[in-house]
């Protein structure tokens, strides 16, 4: 039994400090897939507007690649014409970067905004890329199994799941079976 007792209720047992109903309130733990989608959806705008994002220069320049994948390119190897797709894709820099190294591209993530922008940044540079509003773990079946020969996933994407192991079942649920011709692949960036 939890020893506590809240403001505004008759005097609590001696030796135990008041629980300031604030705290009762706010967000808890299992909120927490709420709590971090409204996170991310907040800092869409501020992602489009940002230097760090650098969102005007995919517009600008036809080559021009996000750092992200810039670090990752000797990492991919050729992906030319392969079925790629990008979890938690974000405002889509990355996804449309990957597009230009000539692969199919579909992009998932679970805030709705961002997949916004990105469906604003691919039509702004002429890319076609599927964007996917599904949560990671909902992915398999928002998207289909062993669909791909290409799963990207980019620095600072995985630190916001709450299970790493689910999240390798789903990446290899995705990928087609190696063999053949085909060449399965799960890239991870590494940082930066
Ligand atoms: C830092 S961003 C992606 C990193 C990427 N390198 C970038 O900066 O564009 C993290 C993304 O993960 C998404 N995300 C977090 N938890 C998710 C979940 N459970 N399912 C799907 N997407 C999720 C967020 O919406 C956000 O777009």
């Amino acid at each position: 039994m939890r020893r506590e007792w809240r403001f505004g209720s008759s005097p609590g047992p001696p030796g135990l400090l008041p629980v300031d109903p604030r705290v009762c309130d706010a967000p808890r733990m299992d909120d927490y897939r709420d709590v971090n989608l409204a996170n991310w959806n907040d800092r869409v705008a501020a992602h489009a507007a940002s230097p760090d994002y650098a969102v005007t220069r995919f517009t600008d320049d036809p080559s021009f690649l996000s750092e992200v994948v810039s670090f990752d390119r000797t990492r991919l190897g050729d992906i030319a014409g392969l079925d790629a797709v990008h979890l938690q894709c974000h405002i889509g820099t990355d996804t449309v970067s990957l597009a230009r190294l000539g692969a199919k591209l579909t992009g998932l993530d679970f805030s709705a905004p961002a997949l916004e922008q990105g469906r604003l940044l691919a039509a702004a540079v002429g890319v076609e890329i599927e964007f996917v509003e599904s949560d990671l773990y909902g992915a398999p079946d928002a998207l289909g199994r062993e669909r791909f020969d290409l799963v990207y996933t980019g620095v600072g994407a995985l630190c916001w799941l709450p299970d790493v192991g689910r999240w390798a079942e789903v990446v290899a649920s995705l990928l087609r079976p190696a063999g053949g011709s085909s060449s399965a692949r799960a890239t991870r960036s590494c940082g930066r």
